[in-house]
């Protein structure tokens, strides 16, 4: 959450810095702002709202492109509305020390307190503002922004990273990470700073990645580590050599379209990867490479669990967030269908201050398409903590997951730009299904006709979204008739409960509409009292057990004269019969159907949120990566 950048050069800082907050625009769009040193002087300009406004103000502001250092900020607002005033670099009140902070200081209040009662002056509601006018009382003890820095950090409570700048030492950025992310990146005489390796890898591939507790000292020459005592340490630049990380939109009107159209191609990635063909054993190690490439820090994907491992795990906790948590409950079923064993779905924040019941026996599954949400991370660490074996299942190679997972799925499905969740989604279920048929084979709980018949379903089932996919006009004509619907309810039993939750997520992260998503057995011990003909009821109706009660609790809010509307296969002649709009998808094992049933309902989604007029890759209020607890 919120984006960090900085550049000390001898190019034209504003549009570096612009640049690199384009790349980090997903981690928040509240504010944005950038401070730089010209003529000695330390300048800051920024603005609510998002990235164009303040490029709007730097293209009238000649003094920044005429500037060779400075640090940026994207904000996603935690304390304080997001206003200019609020919005970062926050700076001293002689202007001599300007900073940028990921993260929450948690004794904020205290400290903030305190430092009224000795006469500095807050501007802003921020918890950040604190750390500046602790740094200008530091300095003015210490006449050295390091020491300033150092003295400082030991009062801060809480998981942050900062971008600082002085006029008190102008040749010199600083960088300081503590559980947090920070990228360094070096050019010819010129350094990179950002949160996430995107923003500096369109610059450079040698780069460096700050540890959990560092500070980076960074003048145009060269960069200096020291730990939070103040001792130096060593560490060299590497040379990333993975293909840069491309971001463009493909001739889409938005990413979000471009990435659920991708999704045939990750399926057939994913699936092609870990089972080469329908006979294959699946296999996560099949390259043999070492866990952790020393060449890129990067952790490669691999499952390191002996046949003993396997045979001995009693239990699977799946820990996650929002569309990832959705992903985590599917995967419950997966395993506890085919593999036999019990499985707890838990809200990753929900874990937090209690006492977490695993043990050596668990296995933990945490998944996060970013690898950095807070409350997955914490909650997997407590896990670890109690002697659990741990999976990791996230999109980032380089992520604090990554690092802190024994065992890791890379769902490879590129950079997903669009802030609502859609081809990681897919790709986390799928990998979920492959792990699962991998721990059924190894613990031998399935028969072998069994696995193989789902084998090869799961090897057609790319070119079934495919079809999907080909339906689009018609979703869209379908979808927009709804646009003008306040609330909206969408029901799923069994594995396609989770599907309900999703399609309820996606729609009112994209439209602004209301909706809720809900156990279709549940509609009538409830959620039935909001019916009426003004509401529309989606209903994920796929073949399968569940298919006849679904159809039941379906009819139950027909009865109630709510719109109805179908996700269901194209055969399926009742749908046709009971529902106003049926979104059509090809027959599939019902195994398999969450997957074919969450296309339509992104597409939904999507089409509504644009014809409203809604920002489709950044609705407001959001941000990609969720860092903050
Ligand atoms: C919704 C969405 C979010 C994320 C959630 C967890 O479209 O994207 O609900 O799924 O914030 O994020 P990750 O997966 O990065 O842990």
């Amino acid at each position: 959450m919120c984006g960090i950048v900085g550049y000390m050069g001898s190019s034209g800082v504003a549009s570096i810095l612009l640049s690199g907050l384009k790349c980090l625009e997903y981690r928040g769009y509240d504010s944005a702002g950038i401070a730089y040193i010209n003529n000695g002087k330390l300048n800051v300009t920024k603005s609510a709202g998002k990235l164009e406004n303040l490029e709007k103000l730097l293209t009238a502001d000649r003094q920044s492109s005429l500037a060779f250092s400075g640090i940026g900020h994207t904000r996603w607002a935690t304390h304080g509305v997001p206003n200019d005033l609020n919005a970062h670099p926050h700076l001293n009140a002689d202007s001599s020390i300007a900073i940028v902070h990921n993260g929450i200081i948690e004794n904020y209040a205290m400290l903030k307190e305190e430092l009224e009662s000795e006469g500095y002056k807050f501007n802003s509601d921020t918890d950040t503002e604190v750390i500046v006018h602790l740094l200008t009382k530091e300095y003015k003890k210490t006449n050295s922004i390091l020491k300033a820095i150092t003295n400082s950090v030991k009062k801060l409570v809480g998981s942050y990273a900062l971008g600082i700048i002085s006029s008190y030492q102008k040749d010199t950025i600083f960088a300081v990470n503590h559980h947090y992310s920070l990228t360094l990146g070096q050019g010819d005489n010129e350094f990179y700073l950002a949160s996430d390796i995107v923003a500096v890898r369109q610059y450079t591939n040698k780069i460096l990645r700050l540890e959990q507790s560092e500070i980076a000292e960074i003048t145009q020459n060269q960069v200096r580590l020291y730990d939070f005592n103040g001792h130096e340490t060593m560490r060299e630049f590497i040379t990333v050599d993975s293909d840069p990380y491309l971001i463009n939109k493909d001739g889409y009107k938005h990413f979000l379209l471009k990435e659920i159209h991708e999704q045939p191609t990750i399926l057939r990635q994913t699936i092609g990867k870990y089972m080469v063909h329908p006979n294959a054993k699946i296999n996560f190690n099949q390259n043999n490479e070492p866990l952790t490439n020393a060449h890129t820090q990067e952790k490669s994907a691999g499952v390191h669990l002996s046949k003993n491992d396997i045979m001995g795990i009693e239990n699977i906790l799946i820990i996650a967030c929002g569309t990832a948590y959705h992903a985590g409950m599917i995967g419950k079923y997966y395993l506890e269908q085919l593999c036999n064993v019990p499985v707890n779905v838990e809200i990753a924040s929900e874990v937090r201050g209690r006492n977490l019941l695993v043990n050596e026996k668990s296995l933990v599954i945490a998944v996060s398409q970013s690898g950095e949400t807070a409350d997955t991370i914490a909650a997997l660490s407590e896990a670890k903590r109690k002697g659990a074996y741990t999976l990791g299942i996230t999109n980032r190679a380089d992520s604090h997951l990554s690092r802190i997972s024994s065992n890791l799925i890379i769902t490879e499905c590129g950079v997903e730009v669009s802030v609502a969740a859609t081809k990681t989604y897919i790709a986390q279920v799928v990998s979920f299904l492959l792990f699962a048929l991998y721990l059924a084979e190894e613990r031998g709980s399935l028969t072998t006709s069994y696995i193989n018949n789902l084998k090869l379903e799961l090897h057609s089932l790319p070119a079934l979204v495919e079809t999907v996919l080909a339906n689009e006009t018609y979703i869209k004509e379908a979808s927009i008739k709804y646009a003008d619907a306040q609330d909206m309810v969408f029901i799923g039993r069994g594995i396609n409960y989770p599907t309900a939750l999703e399609g309820a997520l996606k729609l009112k992260e994209l439209s602004y509409i209301h909706a809720s998503g809900y156990a279709a057995g549940e509609l009538k011990h409830g959620p039935i009292a909001v019916l009426d003909s003004l509401v529309p009821v989606v209903t994920i109706l796929m073949p399968g057990s569940v298919y006849d009660k679904t159809l039941s609790n379906a009819q139950e809010a027909r009865a109630r004269n709510a719109q109805m509307i179908a996700v269901a296969c194209s055969d399926d002649e009742k749908a046709h019969k009971y529902f106003d709009t049926v979104l059509e998808v090809p027959p599939v094992d019902e195994l398999l159907s969450p997957i074919l049933a969450v296309i339509p309902l992104q597409l939904f989604s999507y089409f509504i949120s644009d014809y409203l007029g809604k920002d489709v890759d950044q609705p407001r209020n959001l941000a990609k990566s969720v860092t903050v607890e």
